[in-house]
């Protein structure tokens, strides 16, 4: 039988080699400090996702980008925001080279706002800053986000996907009236610029 000293699984490790054990008490407090790191942004992402309804557009809705002006949702007479049987009121707006249509939407304060969007030609972006709408708008998707204005206010609502050689003057408004205001309005004053 081999003594301790030539047993190589034995023998004393030379200097400035850490030893197994040790190594594996380091990897294992790195990967506690990974997996508390990964499961903390994983509940910020849920908090935030189901408290502030903060998450990415996820409809997965298609239309045929080449006749949305003959008929269906995206008629031109379609367009613009009307009131839903249960007080929401949903917004349609279709993007093209270089314009949004209509390219001014009014919607009111302190109501559940829908927005559906489709695109004719490329890829365009609907963005209202500081709030929770900001979709990529793909032809031959519609591409839904939900979102409530808690005060009357206005929104300049830039393209913000390259879409193109005149991206940079594509930009729409979206006015957010007072709830009482929306219901009188007419159908062409919805979808007017002016206050
Ligand atoms: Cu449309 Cu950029």
């Amino acid at each position: 039988m081999a003594s301790d000293i030539t047993n190589p699984l034995r023998r004393r490790l030379p200097d400035g080699i850490v030893p197994e054990d040790e190594i594996s008490r380091a990897e294992n407090r790195w990967v506690a400090i990974m997996l508390s790191m990964l499961a903390a942004m994983m509940a910020i992402i849920v908090v935030t996702g189901v408290t502030h309804a903060l998450h990415p557009p996820s409809n997965v809705e298609t239309v045929d980008p080449v006749a949305l002006h003959l008929n269906g949702e995206f008629a031109e007479s379609n367009l613009g925001t009307a009131i839903e049987p249960d007080g929401s009121v949903t917004a349609r707006i279709v993007a093209e080279q270089y314009a949004f249509v209509p390219d001014c939407i009014k919607v009111p304060a302190d109501t559940p706002v829908k927005f559906r969007l489709t695109s004719t030609d490329v890829v365009h972006g609907f963005l209202l800053p500081a709030t929770n709408v900001n979709t990529m708008v793909v032809p031959g998707f519609v591409a839904e986000v939900r979102t409530t204005f808690a005060r009357p206010g206005v929104y300049n609502m830039p393209c913000h996907e390259f879409c193109g050689s005149g991206h940079h003057g594509m930009w729409a408004k979206v006015t957010v009236v007072p709830r009482e205001q929306f219901p009188p309005l007419a159908a062409n004053e919805r979808t007017s610029c002016a206050q």
